[in-house]
C-alpha cells in the first residue's frame, strides 16, 4: 500500500515535471487535415508525439513533430525488444536538396556505416508514411500508420535529432546530454509516457529525478499486463526490473546488455558466493544450519535471476538470424541444464547418515563447481561477443578475483580446524557431529 501510494505521488511529480520543460501541444495543425486523439510532449529534443490508437485492429496513427533547422534531421523509432538505439525501428526525416525524405531503417548496432542508412522494411508493418517540413514553423512532421509490434500497447520508443550527414543521408549524432536520454516507454492505450528524461549527471536534483523516473519505468514495466509479452518472455520483464535497480546503466541498456548484466550477477557472482558460503561457513559449528539456508538462498536466487537472463539469451539468439555464437550458446545450454539437475537433486538428497550420502555429496560438488567454472568461462565469452567498455570486464575480473582471494584466505583458516576435528573424531568415533561430508 505504502509503495503504491509512493509510486502514485512520484508519478504525479514526474508528470508535472514533464509538462513543464517540454514543447506544447498548442501548435497542432496538420497539413493532411488529420486530428489525433492524444498529444504527448516528449521530455527532450523539442518534440511532440500525436497519435490515435485503433484497438479494433491494433494499429496506431502517429504524427511526430520535431523542431529542427531545415539542414538537420529528426528521427522517431519504436524498439520492439530493447531500449535505445540497438533494435530501433526508425523513421528518419531529412532534406535532400529541397525535397523532404523519409526513410524507415532498423538499427542493429550503435555504430552503423553510412551505407546502412537505407530505406528498408521495418520489423512491423507500416501501412502509410509521409514526412514534411514547415519552414514557417521550423519543424519536421513524420506521419505514419503502423501495426504496434506484437500488438503490445506499451512500446519502448526512442527519438533523435542532429545536423550531421554523410553524403546525403543522416549520419551521427551527439552521444551526450539530451541525445542519450531520449527514450521512453509509451503506453498507446492509456496515453501515458514515461521517459528517462532530463538528467545531466552530477546534479542531486537530477539524480533524484532519475531515480523517480526509473521507479516509474520499473513499475510500468513490471506491471505490464500484456499477456502476449509475458507469455513470450516470461522472465525478461523481471530481468529488466533487476537491471532497473542499477541507475545510469539502464540509460543506454539494450537487451544484450541486460542479458549480460543479469547473467554476470546471477551465474557469475551469486553462485560462487553461495559455494563459498557452503564450503567455509559450515566448518564453524555455530553457523549450522544458518550456512545451509544462506547457501540455498544464494543458489536459488542465482538460479531464478539466471533463468531470466538465460531466457533473454535464447531470445536474443533466435532474434539474430544468421549469426550464432555456438560456443556461448552451447555452454549456456549446458550450464542451465546442469543447474536445473542440481536444483532437482536437492529433492533427492539422502539423509545425512545415509550410506549413499557420500556419493550424493561428490555428485553435488562436481556439478556445482562445474557449473560455476563454466559460467565464468561463458561470461568471458559474452564479454568477447558484446565487447562492452573495458571497465565492465575489469569490474567483473575484480569481483571474481576478490571472491577468489576470500576463498583462498578461508581455505587457509579452515584447514587447521578441519584437521583438528578429524583427529578428535577419530579418537571418539561415536561423537555425533554436524559436519556433514566436508570433502
Ligand atoms: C484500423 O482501424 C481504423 C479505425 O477503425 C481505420 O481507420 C484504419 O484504416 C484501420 N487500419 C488498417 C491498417 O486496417
Ligand atoms: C491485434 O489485435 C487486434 C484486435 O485486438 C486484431 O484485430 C489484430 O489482427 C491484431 N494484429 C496483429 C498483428 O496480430
Ligand atoms: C539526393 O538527391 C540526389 C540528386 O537528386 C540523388 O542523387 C541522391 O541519391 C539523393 N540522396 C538520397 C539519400 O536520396
Ligand atoms: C520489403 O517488403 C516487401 C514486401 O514484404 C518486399 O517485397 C521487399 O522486397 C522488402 N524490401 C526489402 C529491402 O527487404
Amino acid at each position: 500500500m505504502k509503495l503504491a501510494a509512493a509510486l502514485l505521488v512520484l508519478c504525479f511529480l514526474c508528470s508535472l515535471q514533464q509538462r513543464s520543460g517540454a514543447q506544447s501541444c498548442n501548435d497542432a495543425g496538420f497539413s493532411d487535415g488529420m486530428s489525433y486523439e492524444v498529444c504527448n510532449p516528449l521530455s527532450v529534443l523539442n518534440s511532440v508525439l500525436h497519435y490515435t490508437y485503433h484497438a479494433s485492429n491494433g494499429t496506431v496513427d502517429i504524427a511526430y513533430r520535431a523542431w529542427q533547422s531545415a539542414s538537420g534531421w529528426v528521427a522517431w523509432a519504436i524498439n520492439p525488444d530493447g531500449v535505445g538505439m540497438i533494435g530501433a525501428n526508425a523513421f528518419l526525416a531529412f532534406h535532400n536538396g529541397s525535397s523532404v525524405m523519409l526513410y524507415t531503417t532498423v538499427f542493429t548496432n550503435t555504430n552503423p556505416a553510412p551505407s546502412d542508412i537505407t530505406d528498408g522494411n521495418l520489423t512491423f508493418t507500416v501501412h502509410s508514411r509521409m514526412a514534411e517540413y514547415s519552414s514557417a514553423g521550423g519543424y519536421y512532421t513524420i506521419y505514419a500508420s503502423l501495426d504496434l509490434p506484437r500488438n503490445r500497447t506499451s512500446q519502448s520508443t526512442v527519438w533523435q535529432a542532429s545536423t550531421s550527414f554523410s553524403g546525403s543521408v543522416p549520419f551521427g549524432h551527439a552521444y551526450t546530454g539530451n541525445n542519450i536520454i531520449s527514450t521512453s516507454t509509451m503506453n498507446f492505450l492509456s496515453g501515458q509516457s514515461t521517459s528517462a528524461g532530463g538528467i545531466p549527471r552530477l546534479h542531486r536534483k537530477n539524480v533524484r529525478l532519475y531515480s523517480q523516473n526509473s521507479l516509474r519505468e520499473f513499475a510500468l514495466f513490471c506491471s505490464n499486463s500484456d499477456a502476449d509479452l509475458l507469455l513470450r518472455l516470461p522472465f525478461s520483464p523481471f530481468a529488466f526490473c533487476v537491471l532497473n535497480l542499477f541507475p545510469k546503466t539502464v540509460l543506454h541498456a539494450d537487451s544484450h546488455q541486460i542479458h549480460g548484466v543479469v547473467n554476470a550477477i546471477s551465474w557469475g557472482i551469486l553462485l560462487p558466493i553461495g559455494a563459498i558460503i557452503a564450503r567455509y561457513m559450515k566448518v564453524f559449528k555455530s553457523a549450522d544450519p544458518a550456512w545451509f539456508y544462506l547457501h540455498v538462498a544464494c543458489q536459488c536466487s542465482g538460479y531464478i535471476i539466471g533463468l531470466s537472463g538465460w531466457i533473454l539469451g535464447l531470445q536474443l539468439g533466435s532474434d539474430s538470424k544468421g549469426i550464432t555464437y555456438h560456443k556461448h550458446r552451447n555452454l549456456g545450454i549446458a550450464i542451465f541444464t546442469l543447474a536445473t539437475v542440481q536444483v532437482f537433486a536437492l529433492f533427492l538428497r539422502p539423509n545425512k547418515d545415509h550410506k549413499h550420502r557420500l556419493f550424493w555429496n561428490i555428485y553435488h560438488y562436481a556439478i556445482g563447481y562445474g557449473v560455476i567454472v563454466m559460467s565464468i568461462v561463458n561470461i568471458f565469452e559474452g564479454f568477447d561477443i558484446l565487447d562492452p567498455e573495458k571497465k565492465w570486464k575489469n569490474a567483473y575480473i575484480a569481483i571474481i578475483a576478490t571472491l577468489g582471494a576470500v576463498a583462498l584466505a578461508l581455505e587457509a583458516v579452515t584447514w587447521p580446524i578441519v584437521i583438528i576435528r578429524r583427529s578428535s573424531d577419530d579418537k571418539a568415533p561415536h561423537a555425533g557431529h554436524g559436519e556433514n561430508g566436508y570433502a
